[in-house]
């Protein structure tokens, strides 16, 4: 494992076009130190958050990864294929083909987890049992429950004990499901940074909340069957979910890019570590140029946080007006009057893997240089969501 990289920049000295940057030592770098935090608990690659199969199989071959949570069917089918022999799916799926595909061969249905949290997702999937047992777990809520106000990620029905166990019992009456698994994933204390206003009040309580309802809430499962998991946490929470004695693994993938969305957050201990990197096409005064595309507006609620942060050379800003653009974006300030045609301006995405949803591949830099290049699920052909 490196220590301290260098800068990236001197890297790429001109680009043509958007070209995705990886640096393989801050990545690395990074992987440790989710491992640090994660303090011996094993965790899951979340693979939304990187998809670039090459770099999930990078994490998973050090010791303390085990594991992906996909985010598709599909992609969980992909990548067994691909020799990954144990996939969550960490959100409910109605794809039916896919869920077919998999019942039908035994080593699929072997490696591949389903997420429900409704009994209709529970029906849904027995009566797609074809022989070989369908893996289940369910998702529970970890929203903060302050009376009636509720703060969090609003996604799963099952929000205590009483829901879990009946969930459960139903899950276990089923013949051709098998109940292996868990998961609580407390958005708002893994996913919201601590300097945004009342946030450490937020996960304070949050976490005093889900310290006191995860076991009992696992204790209504393991009613009706004995768990493979109990999986917790993500990018933000690995130090605070870890110490819940109910929870089995951890799970992390923003963490290992970086991206803008986890600035603001306390001692993480990560750096960013993935780019897009953009030429200057046109130069309208001395302190305005204008790059290629970059118009990769991250998911979520909209607001100028979502957009890339142009970070080297520094001080360029976007126009209020403008923002980032279709096919290019007007940028300004004294750092312009550095740049000429071709010459690379670097970006960092808002969030991880949705930036590799706009290349086809991604230049690993190791050593400060270029070491390659890898496919993107996209450049590999596929669009999982
Ligand atoms: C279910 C679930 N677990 C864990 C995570 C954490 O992933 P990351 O570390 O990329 O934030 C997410 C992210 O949205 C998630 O949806």
């Amino acid at each position: 494992m490196s220590g301290a990289v260098s800068a990236p920049w001197a890297a790429l000295p001109t680009v043509g076009v958007p070209t995705a940057v990886v640096d393989l030592d801050t990545f690395d770098n990074n992987a440790a130190a989710l491992l640090r935090r994660a303090g011996g608990t094993p965790i899951r690659v979340a693979s939304k958050s990187v998809r670039v199969r090459s770099l999930v199989e990078r994490v998973l071959a050090m010791p303390g990864y085990a594991g992906v949570l996909g985010y598709s069917v599909a992609e969980a089918i992909w990548l067994v294929r691909s020799g990954i022999d144990d996939v969550v799916v960490a959100y409910p799926s109605v794809d039916d083909e896919a869920v077919r595909t998999i019942a039908a061969d035994e080593q699929l249905a072997a490696a591949i987890t389903f997420m429900v949290d409704l009994p209709e997702h529970v029906d849904w999937l027995a009566a797609r049992h074809a022989g070989h047992a369908l893996r289940v777990a369910i998702d529970v809520d970890c929203s903060l429950r302050l009376g009636p106000v509720s703060l969090g990620a609003h996604r799963s029905s099952v929000n205590d004990a009483g829901g879990a166990g009946r969930l459960a019992e139903r899950i276990a009456g089923r013949p051709g499901l098998l109940l292996v698994g868990m998961m609580f994933y407390e958005a708002q204390v893994a996913g919201v940074p601590d300097a945004k206003p009342g946030m450490r009040v937020v996960k304070r309580l949050s976490n005093d909340q889900l310290h006191r309802y995860r076991s009992k809430i696992r204790a209504a499962v393991e009613a009706h069957a004995a768990l493979e998991f109990v999986n917790g946490g993500g990018t933000g929470s690995l130090h605070t979910t870890r110490l819940d004695p109910a929870i089995t693994e951890l799970a992390a993938g923003s963490g290992l890019f970086a991206p803008t969305s986890f600035d603001g957050f306390d001692d993480l201990g990560v750096e960013p570590a993935a780019w897009f990197v953009s030429p200057v096409t046109r130069k309208p005064s001395a302190e305005v140029v204008v790059t290629f595309a970059g118009g990769y507006s991250a998911s979520g609620a909209s607001g100028r946080s979502r957009l890339p942060k142009p970070v080297y050379p520094e001080g360029l800003s976007y126009f209020g007006q403008e923002g980032a653009g279709e096919v290019q974006s007007p940028l300004h300030g004294k750092a312009a009057r550095t740049l000429g045609l071709g010459d690379p301006v670097w970006f960092r995405h808002a969030k991880a893997g949705e930036m590799c949803e706009r290349f086809d591949e991604v230049v690993l830099l190791e050593g400060g240089r270029v070491r390659g290049k890898t496919p993107t699920y996209r450049g590999e052909g596929h669009n999982f969501g």
